[in-house]
C-alpha cells in the first residue's frame, strides 16, 4: 500500500496574499503565505517528492525559492526571479516540483524576487528515510523549528525599490525576530513572545535558520549548551557550544539537553555586525525555554543568556571554522584533483551617479556590488537558465574572468577614489563542463567598508577547504587545507575582511546563481551565476521546462 511506498509526495498549495499582522505597536499589511508568519513547514523524508503550487494573489511579482536543495533535473524549479523562471505575476500560479534525493537535515523556503522574502519564508525539513537509517545520533524526544528573522515597520518592496532609486543604503529592520515575533525588549510586544515548553531531562532538537536579510546572528539559551549536528542540511561532528551563529541564509541543527532546573529561560539573538562604519540595527529578539513543571509556584523572571558583542569576531569565527563534516559511509569525499580554478573578489563599490538624478550614497555616489569588478545584472525578458537551455543569444555572456583585476582589495580606503571604487555592469556567467570539480576562492574586499558578505550558491553543496583573514595567500591557504573532513554547506560567512576557499562538484546541469545573500547586496550586484552543461546520458540532461512555466 501507499504509505509502505519508497518515495512519497509531499503537496502543499501557498496562497500568497496580503495578511494584517500587529508587530511593534503598529498594524501593517504584509505579503504572507496561507496566512502565516511564518509560512508553513514542508516537512518530508529523504527521497520524496515535493509539489507546491504556489498561487500569487498578492500585488507582486512573485517567486519561491527551495533554499539548499539540488534541484536536479529540475532547475526549472529553483526559484531566483530571471535567473531559472520569470516571475510569478499578481494572478497566476506555478507549480514547483522536485525531489529531495541525497539531502537531510533542515533548509528553508522563500521568496527570491525583491524584498519579499522579509514575509515569506518559512522551514524545509527533510527526515531520513525511516526504512533506511535514523539520525547518526540519538533520535530527539521533539523538534523545534527555530526561524530568526526581521521585521520593518513599512513595506519591504518599497524600501527596496527607494534605495534603489536614490542610491542610498536602505532602511534598517526595527526589530529581529523568533518565529515572527519580536519578543519582550521591544515596544508592545511582550504579550506575543515565542514560547516553547519543555519537560525535563529530554534532549531536543533545535532547527535554527537564519531567515533574516541582512545579518548574521547569535543565538543563545540562558544556562544551555548546544550541540551542533548539522548546518546547512549536512550533518557535522558533533560540536559542543554555548552560542551558534548563523548568517542569514545559513541553519544549524543543534541538540538541546533540558538538564537545568525547571523554570524559565531566555533564548537570545542579536546580530553579529562586523562592518565598520555602516550602521545596524543592534537590538535583540528574545523567546522563552519554559520547562513544564508540576510546580505550583509563579515562575521568577527568565535569565538572560549573557550575549556576545556585535563585533565579536574570534567568537563568530571559532564557531564557523571549528565545524569538520561526520565522516558516514557513503559520504562523499572531497575530490583531490581539480578541473577549474577561480579567483573572485567581491564586495561593495561606489559608483558615479547617472545624469538626471541626486544620489544619496557616500560622496553623492551610488551603491553597487560586484564580483571581479562584474556587477551582476539580471536580464528582463527571459530567464538565464531558459536563454541557455534554448540558446537564445544576447541575454548574457560567458565570459565571467577567473581572476580579479590586480589591486590589493583589503586595503581598506572610504575617500571615493572613482579608479578603485567603480565597477562594469554585466551579465557574465561561469562555463562549467558536467562534474567538473571547481575551486574558487573568494575574497572579501574591503573598499566601501570591512565587512563579511555571505556566499551563497543555488544547485550545490560545497566543501569549505580553508578560511583566514586579509589577503589570501596561495602557500598559507593550501597549508590550512582540510582535505579529510570539511564542513558542507551552502551558504558561507567569509571571513571579514578576508577569504575562504571552497570545492564543489559540478554535477548539475543548469544555470546556477552565487550571490551574496544580505538582501541590501544582491540588486547592487554582488552576484555571478554558473552555467553546467549537460552531460553526455539522460539522466545529466536538462528536461525541458514544465507547461505552467511563467512566462516574461
Ligand atoms: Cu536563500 Cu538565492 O537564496
Amino acid at each position: 500500500s501507499w504509505w509502505t511506498a519508497n518515495a512519497a509526495v509531499v503537496e502543499h498549495t501557498f496562497h500568497v496574499g496580503n495578511l494584517s499582522v500587529r508587530r511593534l505597536c503598529n498594524s501593517r499589511v504584509i505579503t504572507a503565505v496561507n496566512g502565516q508568519l511564518p509560512g508553513p513547514t514542508i516537512e518530508a523524508n529523504e527521497g520524496d517528492q515535493i509539489v507546491v503550487h504556489v498561487i500569487n494573489e498578492s500585488p507582486f511579482n512573485l517567486s519561491i525559492h527551495w533554499h539548499g536543495m539540488f534541484q536536479k533535473l529540475t532547475p526549472w524549479a529553483d526559484g531566483p526571479v530571471y535567473v531559472t523562471q520569470c516571475p510569478i505575476l499578481p494572478g497566476h500560479h506555478y507549480t514547483y516540483r522536485f525531489n529531495t534525493t541525497g539531502q537531510e537535515g533542515t533548509l528553508w523556503w522563500h521568496a527570491h524576487v525583491s524584498w519579499l522574502r522579509a514575509t515569506v519564508y518559512g522551514a524545509l525539513i527533510i527526515r531520513p528515510k525511516a526504512d533506511v537509517h535514523s539520525y547518526p545520533f540519538p533520535t530527539p524526544h521533539k523538534e523545534i523549528p527555530i526561524l530568526l528573522g526581521e521585521w520593518y515597520n513599512s513595506n519591504e518592496v518599497n524600501i527596496e525599490n527607494t534605495a534603489l532609486a536614490t542610491g542610498a543604503a536602505p532602511n534598517l529592520s526595527n526589530a529581529y525576530t523568533i518565529n515572527g515575533r519580536p519578543g519582550d525588549l521591544y515596544p508592545c510586544s511582550h504579550k506575543h513572545i515565542y514560547k516553547v515548553k519543555v519537560v525535563q531531562g529530554k534532549t531536543y532538537m533545535l532547527r535554527i535558520i537564519n531567515a533574516a536579510l541582512n545579518n548574521q546572528l547569535f543565538f543563545k539559551i540562558a544556562k544551555h549548551n548546544l550541540t551542533v549536528v548539522a548546518v546547512d542540511a549536512c550533518y557535522t561532528t558533533p560540536y559542543n557550544t554555548d552560542v551558534v551563529v548563523l548568517a542569514p541564509g545559513q541553519t544549524v541543527d543543534a541538540l538541546l539537553q533540558t538538564n537545568a532546573p525547571p523554570g524559565d529561560y531566555y533564548m537570545a539573538a542579536l546580530p553579529y555586525a562586523s562592518a565598520s562604519g555602516l550602521p545596524f540595527d543592534n537590538s535583540t529578539a528574545t523567546g522563552i525555554l519554559r520547562y513544564r513543571s508540576t510546580w505550583m509556584g509563579s515562575y521568577p523572571t527568565p535569565l538572560m543568556p549573557l550575549m556576545p558583542a556585535f563585533n565579536d569576531t574570534p567568537t563568530a569565527h571559532g564557531f564557523y571554522s571549528n565545524l569538520t563534516s561526520l565522516l558516514l559511509p557513503g559520504s562523499i569525499r572531497v575530490p583531490l584533483h581539480v578541473d577549474e580554478k577561480m579567483h573572485v573578489v567581491y564586495g561593495l563599490n561606489l559608483i558615479p551617479c547617472g545624469s538626471n538624478r541626486t544620489c544619496q550614497g557616500p560622496f553623492g555616489s551610488e551603491f553597487a556590488a560586484s564580483m571581479n569588478n562584474v556587477s551582476f545584472q539580471l536580464p528582463s525578458t527571459i530567464s538565464l537558465l531558459e536563454a541557455h537551455y534554448r540558446g537564445v543569444k544576447g541575454i548574457y555572456t560567458s565570459d565571467f574572468p577567473d581572476k580579479p583585476p590586480a589591486f590589493d582589495y583589503t586595503n581598506s580606503s572610504l575617500s571615493f577614489s572613482q579608479s578603485m571604487l567603480s565597477t562594469t555592469k554585466g551579465t557574465r556567467l561561469k562555463k562549467l563542463k558536467y562534474n567538473a570539480v571547481v575551486e574558487v576562492v573568494l575574497q572579501n574586499t574591503a573598499l566601501v567598508a570591512l565587512e563579511n558578505h555571505p556566499l551563497h550558491l543555488h544547485g550545490f553543496n560545497f566543501f569549505v577547504l580553508a578560511q583566514g583573514f586579509g589577503n589570501y595567500n596561495a602557500a598559507v591557504a593550501k597549508k590550512k587545507f582540510n582535505l579529510v573532513n570539511p564542513q558542507m554547506r551552502n551558504t558561507i560567512a567569509v571571513p571579514v575582511g578576508g577569504w575562504a576557499v571552497i570545492r564543489f562538484i559540478a554535477d548539475n546541469p543548469g544555470v546556477w546563481i552565487m550571490h551574496c545573500h544580505l538582501d541590501a547586496h544582491l540588486p547592487w550586484g554582488l552576484a555571478t551565476a554558473f552555467e553546467v552543461e549537460n552531460g553526455h546520458t539522460a539522466s545529466s540532461t536538462i528536461p525541458p521546462p514544465p507547461s505552467d512555466f511563467p512566462k516574461c
